[in-house]
């Protein structure tokens, strides 16, 4: 008894493990990141740049262009100084992955990279499930490859998600809630999530799942429902656009904002002990809301130009996903920055003037392509 209560009084405080954070500052530092042209991976790229890494990112081959979200911090190959390094690859080929861990010596490895759309992954469970848990594996395994080929270890991020928990089991949910999938998606994200924890018991990987609630931002795709609103206030506002159709608009969500996301995503692998943490805001509105929020702050009633579209409805849905983020902030004093008022007005703003640009080209006597009708 004595003894738990010595160890628990040598417990660091917040203020020693955020002095801890600033002395690993990331000046000779090589991380590596898959899924580097999405959301996620455009923020987490900026924010390691900022600390003085060395960031490689695998791109996928594709026949239009796939890095409009990092081309503001790409410098072309000849100028000299450039921080961020680009690879062709592939979660589906492990071959290139093992290479890329031979070749740029990480000593962080962020996974991001998913077919990450829940209701796209109903039509595709098959490639969603090799890239996203399959694909979470092979990099396992070429991580595992590389510490022991080097004597090296690196510390692996697994971008696991809420819709892990799917029918939820117990509101709010923390990282003892059981998890009970109900998508394609989600499956595959349990599989690659077990099998990060499985990594790191059995071979004493440095391996961690940050398990994060909704993340949004401007960057994120516009299929996805908040973006696919905001996108629609702008271009309704412009007089470009009439409607706007959704789905489910009773599904509760844990909205934040992915620029302070990433950063738990880095605070996780500066500790000495590889842990799972839930990364959340703590609270849970509607999309109704939501969309009610973002009509408002450009003067629109939504209930004017939202409508009921049923092929949006998942086959199996998550009602109610709201994260309990205590262990984040006791652990590493993490805290959300940004409320979902405050997103909800940064991306309106945001695709407000995409929309005003949009109608300068119209007015111009330029052609658009119509962009109402993407999938949720
Ligand atoms: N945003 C959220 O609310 C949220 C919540 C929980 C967990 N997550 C997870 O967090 C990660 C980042 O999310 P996000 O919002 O940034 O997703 P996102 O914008 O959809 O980005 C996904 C990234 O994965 C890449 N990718 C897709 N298939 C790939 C493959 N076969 N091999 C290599 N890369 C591939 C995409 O490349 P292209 O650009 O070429 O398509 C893109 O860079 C994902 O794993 C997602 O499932 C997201």
């Amino acid at each position: 008894m004595a003894k738990k209560s010595a160890s628990k009084a040598k417990a660091p405080t917040r203020e020693e493990v955020q002095k801890k954070l600033k002395a690993r500052d990331g000046v000779g530092k090589r991380a590596l990141i898959t899924g580097i042209t999405g959301q996620d991976g455009s923020y987490l790229a900026e924010f390691l740049i900022s600390k003085g890494y060395e960031v490689h990112g695998i791109v996928r081959r594709s026949s239009s262009f796939n890095t409009g979200r990092i081309d503001h911090i790409y410098l072309d190959p000849h100028v000299k100084g450039g921080k961020l390094k680009l690879h062709y690859g592939d979660l589906c080929d492990s071959n290139v992955l093992g290479k890329l861990m031979r070749t740029v010596h990480p000593q962080e490895v962020y996974n991001l990279g998913a077919q990450s759309h829940v209701r796209v992954s109903f039509d595709m469970p098959v490639f969603t499930a090799d890239i996203v848990a399959m694909g979470a594996l092979k990099l396992l395994e070429a991580i595992r490859e590389y510490q022991t080929e080097t004597g090296k270890q690196v510390r692996y991020y697994q971008a696991s998600s809420s819709e892990q928990y799917g029918k939820v089991l117990e509101v709010p949910q923390k990282e003892t809630t059981p998890f009970y999938p109900r998508s394609p998606y989600a499956c595959a994200k349990v599989m690659a999530h077990w099998a990060t924890v499985n990594y790191r018991e059995s071979y004493n990987m440095h391996a961690s799942c940050g398990i994060l609630f909704n993340h949004e931002s401007p960057r994120r795709g516009e299929t996805f429902v908040t973006r696919k609103i905001t996108r629609a206030v702008g271009r309704i506002k412009m007089g470009l656009q009439d409607k706007v159709f959704l789905g489910n608009l009773d599904s509760k969500r844990d909205w934040g904002f992915a620029g302070d996301y990433v950063k738990m995503m880095w605070m996780m692998l500066q500790q000495d002990e590889a842990d799972d943490y839930v990364v959340a805001t703590g609270r849970t509105i509607t999309v109704r809301k939501f969309a009610e929020m973002a009509f408002e702050h450009a003067g629109l009633n939504f209930k004017k130009y939202v409508e009921f579209d049923p092929r949006y409805l998942r086959p199996a849905e998550v009602d109610l996903l709201l994260g309990d983020p205590a262990k984040a902030k006791k652990k590493l004093g993490w805290v959300p920055e940004t409320s979902v008022e405050e997103l909800a007005a940064m991306m309106v703003e945001h695709d407000l003037e995409l929309a005003r640009r949009e109608k300068t080209l119209r007015d111009a006597g330029h052609k658009l392509p119509d962009s109402s009708g993407h999938d949720q």
